[in-house]
């Protein structure tokens, strides 16, 4: 950790070129998309520190019902221990740490497969075989858990035991973002996909207008109008928009209905928002999708896309070919980017690498490059 902070001291002068106003910025240098110390550092300041979604309510529906989870090689569980009540904690056993849970499914507990430790669907110890001798008071224990909210249908959680409230964290998603009415929408599917790039490269690349003409003119590239696209920038490094753009299908057709809350406005509308760290909102005129970007090792990162449909949608004609057709869509941006964002990477640890002038149409990426740079270094 010591080894960042040095490598940060060290970056100062350019940082001091990211911050400057949008005209005569430059990008970050290419060591914080490459060092592994950084990437620790990240860890500690950012994601154990920022309320994260790590899913949604409906995926655990039934009484019974969990799923497992790692973010940043920190394995946590979701639970529904009843109708109206969801548990996180970590998966790590009071014994001696193994995960007591894996996959996903129903369960009424879970059983240490190490020394069969016994815990409730909640994380509450239940019994501890042969520990009969033991003097250690085990009475009352569970497994750690974690702070959780729930928000339009998705479960956020903190790994830090005093983190921001909830409440101020959202308030102005919750107060501008009008239309992400996710909690009335449902899952149709999640893409998921890894790619080799450090998470800030893809964090950055789906805010970033300015390559969306030049790299994806063959999915949506042409009916995005982008130009004139002004950003409302949040202080804790989020954003949001809306502009004029076609739903995502071959030939910019809508396939799917209109969403309720979106009938009022031009059938042409996308909006979009970021809420930082890892996460990228969007709708078009017939669909909605969350985006989460999430860190695996310094040079790898795994995107989980939820497509996310009203009820009406589920039923139209071919609904199964149309969101086979729409995934296909979904995938073929990414790997578009996705070439992009690699080749940055292989760059990025060069020695004649120097970052360079921002666009106007970086104004997004230049706040949250700014706020990356006050997080690290406070
Ligand atoms: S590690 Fe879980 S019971 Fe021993
Ligand atoms: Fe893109």
């Amino acid at each position: 950790m010591q080894e960042a902070v040095i490598q940060f001291d060290r970056l100062k002068p350019q940082f001091t070129e990211t911050k400057k106003k949008l005209s005569q910025a430059r990008h970050l240098p290419g060591e914080v998309y490459s060092s592994a110390d950084i990437y620790a550092l990240e860890k500690e300041k950012i994601f154990m520190t920022h309320w994260l979604s790590i899913g949604r309510t409906e995926e655990v529906p039934n009484v019974g019902d969990y799923m497992t989870f790692q973010v940043m090689n920190e394995s946590i569980v979701i639970s529904r221990p009843a109708p109206d009540q969801i548990s996180v904690f970590m998966n790590q056993c009071l014994h001696r740490g193994v995960e007591v849970a894996s996959g996903c499914g129903n369960a009424q507990d879970f059983s240490c497969p190490y020394h069969a430790w016994l815990y409730n669907i909640d994380g509450t110890l239940i019994s501890a075989p042969g520990m009969k001798t033991c003097e250690v008071d085990l009475k009352g224990s569970a497994l750690h858990r974690l702070q959780m909210r729930i928000w339009r249908g998705w479960i956020f959680v903190n790994f830090s035991d005093n983190p921001v409230p909830f409440e101020d964290f959202i308030e102005p998603y919750e107060r501008n973002l009008w239309w992400f009415q996710t909690d009335q929408c449902k899952m149709a599917d999640k893409v998921v996909i890894d790619v080799a790039c450090n998470w800030k490269f893809l964090v950055e690349n789906l805010i970033d207008i300015y390559h969306v003409g030049v790299i994806h003119t063959s999915t949506f590239g042409g009916f995005v109008k982008g130009e004139k696209l002004k950003f409302n920038l949040e202080k804790d490094g989020g954003w949001h928009t809306s502009y004029e753009a076609r739903p995502h299908s071959k030939g910019g057709k809508q396939v799917f209905p209109t969403l309720p809350w979106a009938t009022k406005a031009p059938s042409g509308i996308a909006c979009k928002a970021g809420i930082y760290p890892n996460l990228n909102l969007s709708m078009r005129a017939d669909s909605v999708r969350m985006w989460h970007v999430w860190p695996i090792s310094p040079s790898k990162t795994r995107i989980i896309c939820y497509l996310l449909f009203p009820e009406a949608a589920f039923s139209i004609p071919n609904y199964d070919e149309e969101l086979k057709k729409y995934r296909e869509f979904v995938k073929q941006i990414i790997a578009e980017d996705a070439v992009m964002v690699e080749s940055l990477q292989n760059t990025a640890g060069s020695k004649f690498f120097k970052s360079g002038p921002m666009s106007p149409l970086e104004e997004a990426l230049h706040h949250m490059e700014k706020h990356y740079i006050d997080l690290m270094t406070n």
